[in-house]
């Protein structure tokens, strides 16, 4: 076929594809409303997905096949640190249900739902189980991606099974409590299917005897305080969120992504000598004969709590989260991030890695 043939059906093969195709991606879109460090950065398409059909219709798109994806919830646990050259897809999929036999509860929510709206929505119908994760930022369909975790409780103890869709084909996949492979911050999803999955939906396993979870020392010493010996799931959500707004700042009005860091897991071979030269350092037990380091002492040593630089610093209350002070860019807050894990790794040996996703 000739050339100018060939160009002629390329050109009437995209002005066919790409008016529909293009319908429901808008283009440039400013990405500091959705992010809640609030730091600038632009994405060239942005797209909001309200259902499960139109999520798998939006990834079997041809031009959508050809661009890099980034999928985002409530933005609570990303910080950009440049424009993101392709799409960005916003899961906004609605709905909570519960099937009730017995005791037990399984509530399923869509991948959209406010984090904070299924706890309360499941402490107010008397399931028990998400109490203690009360008032973590997100959305429903992120907390698998990082296995959030909160006073004594992580996802993975509630967790039942989450519904997928495979970037690359569109295809539905369930996903079990095993195939998820949970950890400390960690999951499946960021490791060998890393932005390989977009999840749509999670269904968690609750129940309606309580048995409350208060082994954290901040929630016994505050139902101490407030003379409550018999604890019900909406005393332990209350003193929860209460604890939590004593110290972290509320990204409406201090840009912030929660922890920055994780909190190290060293053995006891590394253990040992830090201990034995630091006797004060706050530590606790952990799976697989390791030791937890508390990340926000390490920095708080290193004389950074509450600092301000230039438009960055860490929270006053909480060395291990960062801030933006405002009009801080993505870059800035990196670039101090680095200088945080470069004191502590030559004062402690210990190296610091990060919690937020890094775009
Ligand atoms: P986003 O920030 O939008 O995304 C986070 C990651 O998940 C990205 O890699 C994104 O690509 C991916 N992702 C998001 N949605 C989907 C989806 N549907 N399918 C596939 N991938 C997806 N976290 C804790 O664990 N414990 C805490 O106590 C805690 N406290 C916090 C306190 C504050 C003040 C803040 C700001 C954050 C805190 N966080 C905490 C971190 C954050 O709330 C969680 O990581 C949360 O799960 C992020 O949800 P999100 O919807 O905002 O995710
Ligand atoms: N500490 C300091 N200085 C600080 C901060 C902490 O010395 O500036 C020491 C204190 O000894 C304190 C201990 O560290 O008792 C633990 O602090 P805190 O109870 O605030 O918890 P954390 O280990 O700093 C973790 C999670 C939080 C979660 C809380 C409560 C990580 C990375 N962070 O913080 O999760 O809300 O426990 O369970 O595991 C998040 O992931 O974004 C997050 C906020």
């Amino acid at each position: 076929m000739p050339l100018t043939c060939l160009l002629q059906l390329l050109t009437i093969t995209f002005v066919l594809y790409i008016p529909i195709d293009m319908s429901i991606l808008q283009e440039n879109i400013s990405l500091k409303s959705f992010n809640t460090f609030g730091v600038p950065a632009h994405s060239d398409y942005f797209a909001e997905v309200f259902s499960e059909t139109d999520l798998q219709e939006l990834l079997r798109m041809p031009i959508v096949k050809q661009l890099p994806l980034l999928v985002l919830g409530g933005g609570s646990n990303v910080l950009f640190t440049k424009d993101f050259n392709g799409l960005v897809i916003k899961v906004s999929i609605p709905g909570i249900s519960a099937v009730v036999e017995q005791d037990d509860v399984t509530v399923t929510a869509g991948a959209g739902v406010v984090w904070n709206d299924l706890v309360k929505y499941c402490v107010g119908s008397g399931f028990a189980g998400l109490e203690n994760l009360s008032l973590i930022p997100g959305t429903v369909g992120a907390s698998p991606i990082q296995n959030i975790g909160a006073y004594g409780v992580e996802l993975k103890d509630v967790f039942e099974s989450c519904t997928a869709y495979e970037i690359a084909t569109g295809d539905e996949r369930t996903f079990s409590f095993d195939d998820c492979k949970f950890a400390y911050r960690d999951s499946i999803f960021k490791n060998e299917l890393k932005g390989q999955y977009i999840i749509a939906k999670v269904s968690f396993k609750l129940n309606t005897k309580a048995s409350i979870n208060t082994q954290y020392g901040a929630i016994q010493a505050e139902l101490t305080k407030r003379g409550i010996l018999d604890p019900t799931i909406a005393d332990v959500s209350e003193i929860v969120s209460d604890i939590r707004v004593s110290k972290l700042p509320d990204p409406s009005t201090i840009g912030n992504a929660g922890s920055f860091f994780k909190n190290p897991l060293i053995d006891d071979i590394q253990f040992e000598p830090l201990l034995a030269k630091f006797s004060d350092l706050v530590h606790y037990p952990a799976p697989n004969q390791k030791v937890k380091l508390a990340a926000g002492w390490l920095i708080e040593q290193c004389g950074f709590k509450g600092i301000v630089a230039g438009h960055t610093g860490t929270w006053k209350n909480q060395a291990l989260v960062l801030v933006n002070y405002g009009n801080a860019t993505g870059k800035e807050v990196f670039d101090f991030s680095d200088r945080i894990i470069n004191e502590v790794y030559s004062r402690f040996g210990v190296m610091l890695e990060r919690e937020v996703n890094i775009v």
